[in-house]
């Protein structure tokens, strides 16, 4: 699976879908730029995810909030004081970790020993081979699933209690060593924030720090009475915000999965105290089906929170099975009225509305559903990886819902002769003004649907000697590699029809 992540990275830069940032210079750490094809899927997402929210709920506004902010709003959200992660140096290798992902690792090792003795066992018994009966009585197992369960629990507590000291106890307990020189001299384990900061001005000092928004969310709920009152709108409503947020991360890894500059997609729900649960549930099951209607469903499961973050009474994960292990994708949390009170605390500005079940005026409740942007897109593109064998032929090509795909149709001219390639172009104007559509002349034909294919483009369309005659044209689906004639006429409608979303 390590290795199809490997070449998940590759393809993604070989076919112009994401770049590492200022490559000529070697590359700034966990910073991209997205390619020709990654800036169609990336937008392609966020009309999406914007759809389904502004368009398809009457009672959801949109946003554009700044990047910058008056530096109270992190204050009073918390994230001054708690937006931190445990740090741990390597006094050796003089490389930093996050203490909590050194312990994850070292869960995921005794999960891999124990599926390793479940691969074994397989391979030996065959058809008869009972997991659950092995995985309940398999002394090995059970040892290493009696390990995990003890990290876990000792893990827990610790998060819970924010104890730093009981963070480095698990990693010397269990003699975790550093990743790189393989040594254990380890500083002491401390918090760390994560935000970025900068001066707004000319003049240098803390009087004008700023920071670059850890989070888009801010944004929304400082501006929670502004859209309130211009969007008549009333709790219950939902406002959608799409834009960069910046963390600095420390283990930057696993490619775009742990960005220091990212994009999130997050929609904030207003919603009368005490009505929270039902949100949450009905949130819950919106934003799963959201993604499972564009992905496999079998790849995404809900995983409730371990800690809620410090503004939240209930949080779950929406996770991927991504090729590196099952990981969160998307959050969507009840945030209560943490930020709203904490901001009305602080501004000193009432930031309620006039409830008239209760009668009277309330700060609303929030339940609020985030995602990444630059995450959904890895779990689309390794979702679409798809490496098959037909009639001892192998082909790769990335299996887009065809909505989301960067390019909709190809159209190719069979030969660049014959007025073919001006055919084709009286085809490319019929389809242009309503999808994306490229036009190629290089190479064989089996060539040019190779290289669609390696785009993921669901549709190639062919223009040929009998186009000239009967104004129709070779349809070939990606998936199937199916051929069918259509009328050009019918390119429009068919490709609204199957390029939907
Ligand atoms: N407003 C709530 C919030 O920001 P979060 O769980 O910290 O919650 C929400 O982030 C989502 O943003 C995550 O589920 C993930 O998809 C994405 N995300 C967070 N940190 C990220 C990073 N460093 N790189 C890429 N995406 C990230």
């Amino acid at each position: 699976k390590e290795n199809m992540f490997q070449k998940v990275v590759s393809h993604a830069k070989e076919y112009g879908f994401v770049f590492p940032s200022s490559e000529i210079y070697g590359g700034l750490q966990a910073v991209y730029d997205y390619g020709s094809n990654g800036v169609e899927l990336r937008n392609n997402i966020k009309k999406y995810w914007w759809a389904s929210m502004v368009q398809m709920h009457e009672n959801i506004v949109g946003l554009d909030a700044s990047i910058f902010m008056d530096p109270k709003v992190w204050k009073a959200s918390g994230h001054v004081d708690a937006f931190n992660d445990p740090l741990v140096d390597n006094k050796d290798s003089k490389k930093r970790y996050r203490a909590d992902v050194l312990i994850e690792d070292l869960m995921a090792k005794y999960q891999g020993k124990i599926e390793k003795e479940v691969t074994k066992a397989q391979k030996r018994f065959g058809d008869d081979f009972d997991k659950e009966q092995f995985l309940a009585t398999n002394p090995n197992v059970l040892r290493n699933q009696k390990k995990i369960d003890e990290i876990e629990a000792k893990f827990k507590t610790a998060l819970e209690a924010d104890d730093m000291e009981g963070l480095k106890a698990i990693i010397e307990e269990n003699n975790i060593v550093c990743p790189i020189s393989g040594t254990c001299n380890w500083t002491d384990v401390r918090q760390f924030n994560l935000m970025f900061s900068t001066e707004l001005g000319a003049v240098a000092g803390d009087s004008n720090k700023v920071y670059l928004r850890p989070e888009t969310a801010q944004g929304i709920f400082v501006n929670f009475l502004n859209v309130m009152n211009t969007s008549r709108q009333r709790p219950p409503f939902g406002i959608a915000q799409i834009g960069k947020a910046f963390r600095n991360e420390i283990v930057a890894r696993q490619f775009i999965f742990r960005m220091r500059e990212f994009e999130q997609m997050e929609m904030q729900f207003f919603i009368q105290p005490g009505t929270e649960m039902k949100w949450y549930e009905y949130w819950k099951e919106q934003r799963m089906k959201f993604h499972t209607a564009v992905g496999n469903a079998d790849n995404y499961v809900f995983h409730d929170h371990l800690k809620t973050a410090h503004y939240a009474n209930a949080a779950v994960d929406i996770e991927f099975k991504f090729p590196f292990g099952q990981k969160e994708l998307e959050g969507i949390h009840s945030r209560t009225d943490f930020d709203l009170s904490a901001h009305q605390e602080l501004s000193s500005k009432k930031l309620q509305y006039f409830d008239h079940e209760l009668g009277k005026n309330v700060v609303p409740y929030v339940v609020e559903t985030s995602v990444g942007l630059d995450r959904m897109f890895l779990s689309i593109l390794t979702g679409a990886y798809t490496e098959e064998e037909v009639e001892g032929k192998s082909r790769t090509y990335l299996k887009f819902h065809p909505g989301l795909a960067p390019i909709k149709a190809a159209v190719f001219p069979l030969t660049k002769k014959d007025g073919l390639p001006e055919k084709a172009r009286e085809v490319m104007n019929e389809i242009k003004f309503d999808h994306n559509v490229s036009y190629e002349e290089k190479d064989a034909i089996g060539k040019r649907y190779t290289r669609q294919d390696l785009i993921g483009t669901p549709y190639c369309i062919t223009v040929d000697h009998q186009t000239l005659e009967d104004n129709t044209v070779t349809v070939r689906e990606r998936d199937t590699t199916e051929q069918f004639r259509l009328p050009i006429a019918e390119l429009k409608a068919y490709l609204d029809k199957h390029c939907s979303l």
